[in-house]
Formats: C-alpha cells, structure tokens, sequence
C-alpha cells in the first residue's frame, strides 16, 4: 500500500538524495517538504526545496519551517560538508514556485487532523518543526501513523557521533526538540549512524546512478562532488555513508533492517550534548529517567546490498 509522508528537511545533499528516492518510489506518496535549518540556513534550504520541486515537476506542497532551535545556540550550517548553497556549490537558478503559507509545523498539525492515522512524518534534519508541532497540537501523538528520523547514533558497530564524538548532527543541533521528539506517546523509528554508517554508496555506485538515472542521476552525481570531497579528506574513503535515504528506504521497507525497542532520552546540555540513549533492558533503578517514557524503535543493522539495490532500481525506473 501507497505510504504518505511529509519529509521534513534540511537540504541538503543527502536530503536531495532522499527527496528524490521518496519521489521517485511509487511505495511513497510524498505529500509536502518541509523545511528545517542545520545543512543550509532555512532560506538558503527552503530554496532548494523549491528548486527540486519545479526541476523535477514534483507535486508536493513545500512549506518554510524554523530558523533555529528551541533553547540552545544555534549551531551554523554546515557549509563544510554541503557547501555554501547546501548543493555542493553547483549552479542552483532560484526556482518561480513560491512556498505554502503556513509555517512548517503548522502545516503538519493541517495535513495530520485532515487524515487522521495515514501519514507518516519522517524527519531527515533537526526535530525542531516536530517539537513545536507537538507543543501547538500535542493531541496529533494519536493521529499520526509513524515518525521516523534519520539522527542519533546509540554505539552499534561503534558508531557514537559525527559532529562530536558522541552525538549525530541532527540531534546535536537541537537536543531538547529531540528528546521532546521521542519522550512524545507516538510511535517513533530512529534510524541513526548505527544503520547509515553501515551503508556505503562508493563513488562507482554514484557513477553508475548518473549513468543509469537520467537527468535525476546526473543531479545527483553532480551535488555529491563536494559531498564525496568532504569525506575523502575527513574521512579517507571514496563515497559517502547512506544517511537520510536511509529512512526512506525504512518507509519503503522495514524488514532491511533489525530495530530494537525502549524509551529514548537525550542528552541536552554538557560536553555529551546531543548524545542518544535508548534503554532496552528491563532493569529497575531509584532514579530513572527514560521510566515510564514510551519505547521507540531504533535501528541497529541493515541489509545495506538491498538498500543499495533498492535505491538504484527505484531511481532508475523513475528517469524512464
Ligand atoms: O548526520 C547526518 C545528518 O545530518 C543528515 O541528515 C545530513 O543531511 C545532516 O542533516
Ligand atoms: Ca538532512
């Protein structure tokens, strides 16, 4: 059956990825883009949101969400890893089509109350536009049909952080609208480093998407050129990890990866800030923070050919 979601971004060149897998699987009934800040400022990402929409013709709403986070300093964009313009610096004319009027999180409180139990929110940036729905519209908890985000990182395979040594991007960049995020009574998947770091798309693999994928496929090869020499030089290896088409492909299909379950809590203030803790053991304890909490999938292994196969196919059959 036909998922809808709203994929909540910050794009972005790995959200571009994930944009584009989302568009172009016909599993997935993208409803509307909404944007975040964290790769890009909120213009500078709302924009591209905007740009893919008429370069592609899709027919999602976009929706402009927040600036910064809810309590801590913000973090600046990541220009390092996506570049000034959040598309590795390639030429992005601005686009004609203009934005819904709605804030972002306001448009998610509408489209959920309009189709109670149909729409999954899936969140690829910082939960900022998420919390603040929660906090106008907490009754949308039980017409909400899933939550999944690509953040986090709980130390499987040893994967613990990438902007710190303990703590993932997306949540470093607003700890407190995370764990407001996944402390919420809603069912929440977590697709963090422990998968997206055990998935890999190697610079072959991007050439053959370009080869293979049309005009999306040269897109894509094109924007990850900056992407691909952030992580040569940080990292010493020829491709890029597979984070946020990651939680697209959970959406498409959960059985390519193991979750495991417990209440989820994060870290908000301190040199751990943003750091992730799941608690999947049933131990009793005087003071316990995640009691009483709802428990909340988190990913911890994926069959990583399959999520590779699974992008190519779906990629391919689009540009046809
Ligand atoms: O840590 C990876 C995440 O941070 C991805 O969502 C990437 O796009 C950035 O937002
Ligand atoms: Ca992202």
């Amino acid at each position: 059956m036909t998922k809808k979601i709203i994929l909540d971004t910050d794009p972005g060149i790995d959200d571009a990825m994930a944009i584009l897998f989302a568009e172009a699987n016909p599993n997935i009934d993208l409803i509307a883009l909404t944007t975040v800040y964290g790769n890009a400022e909120i213009e500078t990402g709302t924009r591209n949101a905007l740009y893919l929409k008429q370069r592609f013709n899709m027919t999602c709403d976009v929706a402009k969400g927040t600036s910064g986070p809810l309590q801590r300093d913000p973090v600046e964009a990541s220009v390092a890893v996506h570049g000034q313009n959040g598309f590795g610096d390639i030429d992005i004319e601005d686009p004609s089509l203009t934005v819904d009027p709605r804030p972002a999180h306001r448009y998610m409180i509408d489209a959920v109350k309009a189709a109670p139990g149909e729409i999954t929110l899936v969140a690829v940036g910082p939960l900022t536009n998420l919390a603040l729905a929660l906090q106008e519209a907490p009754e949308v908890t039980s017409m909400v049909k899933e939550v999944v985000i690509m953040g986090g990182a709980f130390g499987t395979h040893g994967h613990t952080g990438n902007v710190t040594p303990f703590a993932e991007a997306n949540i470093h960049d607003d700890p407190h609208a995370a764990d407001v995020v996944f402390t919420a009574d809603w069912p929440v998947t977590v697709v963090g480093l422990d998968v997206t770091h055990e998935a890999f798309f190697s610079s072959e693999y991007l050439d053959t998407v370009r080869d293979t994928c049309g005009d999306t496929g040269q897109f894509l090869w094109d924007i990850s050129r900056f992407y691909l020499a952030f992580y040569k030089e940080r990292m010493g290896v020829n491709g890029c990890f597979v984070h946020d088409p990651s939680a697209i492909a959970y959406v498409i299909d959960p059985s390519l990866f193991e979750v495991r379950n417990g209440p989820i809590r994060v870290v908000c203030e301190g040199p751990a800030e943003g750091m992730t803790l799941q608690k999947y053991r049933d131990t009793k304890h005087k003071t316990d923070a995640w009691k009483d909490k709802p428990a909340q999938n988190v990913a911890i292994s994926v069959n990583d050919n399959a999520l590779l196969d699974l992008f190519l196919d779906s990629m391919t059959a689009y540009s046809k």
